[in-house]
């Protein structure tokens, strides 16, 4: 009855549209998130291990605390994962005949693979055989970009650890190389089932971390390319006196340890390492998204928190999938002692390793 007398109808009718507005913005912001795939979902341990992401956050914590650089190595490294063979932590598995040893993956970070290793061996001691090695990296990628002063948001779990891990021809054949224009780039980020924004907010991960000489120095030699600022090029060329040095250089000049946007201004300005990134500026289909992510910081942390989440469910397994692997660098086969028994549930528990592409 108070509320009847204290706002006129007149003036709830002109106020409704607008609450209304109010009311659902938080909720239409969550919206747009990508829906968990079918067998993940957000807060998954909270059962069974809750203080898994717990966990994580404490120890990313501890590892990028004295050296944020760091991060750039665990963010590469779930990339990795997620383009060949899905994100399955098959990238961790150290066999000679793995994944590791490919050309793309040689630059990976050890560091980073002991990151991953260390969070896995401590999520044992607490709740063992719980949390997958694929979900110990979705959760470090996702710390590391907060702790780079990156965007923070809650990303699905529940994947499930392959059994198996693709050769360095696949592994090659699924990662793009920097010397890719953007057609490439958007066969390779479609075959996947990213679009052209989702490549050019996921490249923007390129505002942290190193390239070494010998992935750009074709743009230096024998011709400098002509996209390239002049004075930066001519910086490239006196850290690389030649593509064989093992020398590294940041990616983003401005603002090498920042989760920012400064990636896309960095296009525009020709101050770019990779023919993959300045191919987006050039091409009708991405170069508005560059031209706004440059402009607008907060488009871009909001854009790549929804291609993250996309590239951190790409074919996945769950449920009865896979497993549960109990040392990440080591397929539980190579792990478990021989169990010698007749008993039919003790032997279904046991892994068959099936090579993939063996
Ligand atoms: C668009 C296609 C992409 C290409 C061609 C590409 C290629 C590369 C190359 C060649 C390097 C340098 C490696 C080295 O010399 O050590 C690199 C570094 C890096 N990439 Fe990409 N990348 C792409 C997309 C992505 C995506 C989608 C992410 C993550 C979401 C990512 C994250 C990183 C990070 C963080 C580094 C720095 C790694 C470090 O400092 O250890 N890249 N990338």
């Amino acid at each position: 009855m108070q509320i009847r007398t204290c706002v006129p109808l007149w003036l709830m009718v002109v106020l409704a549209p607008s609450l209304m507005l109010l009311l659902v913005s938080p909720i239409a912001d969550r919206i747009d998130l990508p829906p968990p795939v079918t067998g993940l979902s957000y807060g998954f341990y909270e059962r069974s291990c809750p203080k898994a992401e717990r966990i994580v956050k404490q120890m990313m914590k501890a590892f990028l605390t004295p050296n944020v650089s760091q991060a750039a190595g665990v963010i590469r490294l779930f990339f990795h994962d997620c383009f060949v063979q899905g994100c399955d932590g098959s990238v961790l598995i150290n066999d000679t005949q793995g994944e590791q040893p490919a050309i793309p993956n040689r630059t990976l970070r050890a560091s980073a693979l002991a990151i991953i290793e260390q969070i896995k061996t401590k999520l044992e001691s607490v709740c063992p055989n719980k949390v997958s090695c694929a979900d110990v990296l979705a959760l470090a990628a996702r710390e590391a970009i907060r702790r780079a002063k990156g965007s923070h948001f809650h990303i699905p779990t529940g994947r499930r650890d392959s059994l198996n891990f693709a050769n360095s021809t696949t592994v090659l054949a699924n990662l793009p190389g920097p010397t890719f224009n953007t057609s490439q780039l958007l066969l390779s980020f479609g075959s996947k089932g990213l679009n052209a924004i989702d490549l050019v907010a996921l490249s923007g991960a390129h505002t942290v971390g190193l390239a070494h000489c010998g992935t750009f120095s074709k743009r230096l030699r024998p011709t400098v390319d002509p996209r390239l600022n002049p004075t930066f090029a001519e910086s490239l060329i006196q850290t690389c006196p030649n593509s064989s040095i093992n020398v590294a250089v940041n990616m983003d000049i401005v603002t090498p340890n920042k989760f920012d946007n400064k990636y896309y201004s960095n296009i525009v300005n020709g101050e770019v390492v990779f023919n993959s990134d300045a191919t987006l500026l050039e091409d009708s289909r991405t170069r508005a998204t560059v031209e706004e992510f440059a402009a607008e910081d907060h488009e871009f942390h909001h854009h790549f928190t929804i291609s993250f989440i996309k590239m951190s469910m790409i074919e996945v397994l769950t449920g009865n999938q896979g497993n549960i692997r109990k040392v990440c660098s080591v397929l539980n086969s190579k792990t478990t002692p021989i169990i010698t028994t007749t008993d039919s549930h003790v032997e279904s528990e046991l892994d068959t390793p099936s090579y993939a592409t063996m």
